[in-house]
């Protein structure tokens, strides 16, 4: 079993349920999800895939920090699955007026909501939702503060299996405010989890994680030392909503030490591929030319997006055994 905040993320069958972090669940639950994703997949320009495996269900997205990615993506899979889709705008409900998260699970529920898509930036509210959730509703995170970010890991593995066609043997250097990043820690688990090689950290010290936290990762604070030979170049944004104004660091000085440049990736292999989640800050943790430039697999991280998420609820849907 897959337990995440005391909240079991597998049906005694084994099939997915929730889905709140990547950490503990199992690696062939991972390869079953990114396969299926794979199947969602169009080449841009082709009609995207759909399907009505959802008919008869209810989305609702409940974000509370700023998202364009992982809402839209989210929103996109649902209905293209064939689901109804409520956006909550959580600054427009009843939340401002004191309402409980708990209280707005059980009126959404008492709607006929059966899956709950949740960014929150207080960690422990997607356990606390999954927790009290009815059997037959399941709960996805979109993001939980700086603790998890599960259908970006998905994506990023997705991703770096389509480019480099296997995990094993690889090494992926993540680069940034790891400190305080959703994504790296998500990365991190699904990357160990399919059995990458070497995971490499590379940032300032200010930006370093707990010794406690992550595992088995080189750290560097040197960018040149760090990215020597990687495969795999994973871009962090400066996370400025989660520090004091005083601990953002100058922009041009971070950029000089940390930005990535198109002199700074040659460092890596010749065929290593540059990964960042957005939303990126250019000429602060990445130069243009990089970001635009042909080792660059950002947009199409974007796209993979959408396939995660439409496999990621046709799991739930069809665990819980039938649709409507
Ligand atoms: N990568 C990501 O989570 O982007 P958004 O914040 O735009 O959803």
């Amino acid at each position: 079993m897959s337990e995440y905040d005391g909240v079991s993320q597998l049906r005694a069958d084994g099939s997915l349920r929730h889905l709140l972090s990547l950490e503990g669940l199992p690696r062939e639950r991972i390869e079953w999800l990114l396969e299926r994703a794979q199947r969602y997949v169009r080449p841009l320009g082709e009609p995207p895939a759909r399907s009505n495996e959802l008919a008869g269900i209810t989305v609702a997205n409940l974000f509370t920090e700023p998202s364009t990615r992982t809402r839209v993506s989210f929103e996109l899979a649902a209905k293209r699955l064939g689901a109804d889709v409520v956006n909550l705008e959580v600054q427009l409900s009843s939340r401002v007026k004191g309402e409980s998260m708990l209280d707005t699970l059980f009126t959404l529920e008492a709607l006929h909501v059966d899956v709950f898509v949740i960014r929150d930036s207080e960690p422990g509210v997607h356990g606390l939702v999954a927790a009290h959730a009815a059997p037959h509703v399941s709960v996805l995170s979109a993001g939980e503060a700086h603790v998890s970010h599960p259908t970006q890991g998905l994506l990023d593995a997705l991703t770096v299996l389509q480019c480099k066609g296997r995990f094993d043997g690889l090494c992926v250097a993540i680069v940034g405010d790891v400190r305080h990043s959703r994504v790296a820690r998500s990365a991190y688990q699904v990357f160990r989890t399919l059995g990458v090689a070497e995971i490499r950290i590379i940032a300032p010290p200010a930006f370093m994680p707990e010794e406690n936290e992550f595992a088995g990762c080189a750290r560097f604070t040197s960018l040149r030392s760090g990215l020597k030979d990687a495969d795999v170049v994973m871009m962090l944004r400066i996370q400025k909503e989660r520090m004091s104004q005083a601990a953002f660091p100058d922009p041009d000085r971070y950029f000089q030490k940390y930005g990535l440049t198109p002199e700074r990736l040659a460092l890596a292999r010749p065929d290593a591929i540059v990964m960042h989640p957005q939303p990126m800050n250019r000429g602060i943790e990445i130069a243009s030319d990089v970001a635009d430039g042909p080792q660059s697999v950002i947009r199409r991280q974007v796209t993979n997006g959408i396939a995660v998420r439409m496999a990621v609820l046709s799991a739930v849907i069809e665990g819980r055994g039938g649709a409507a």
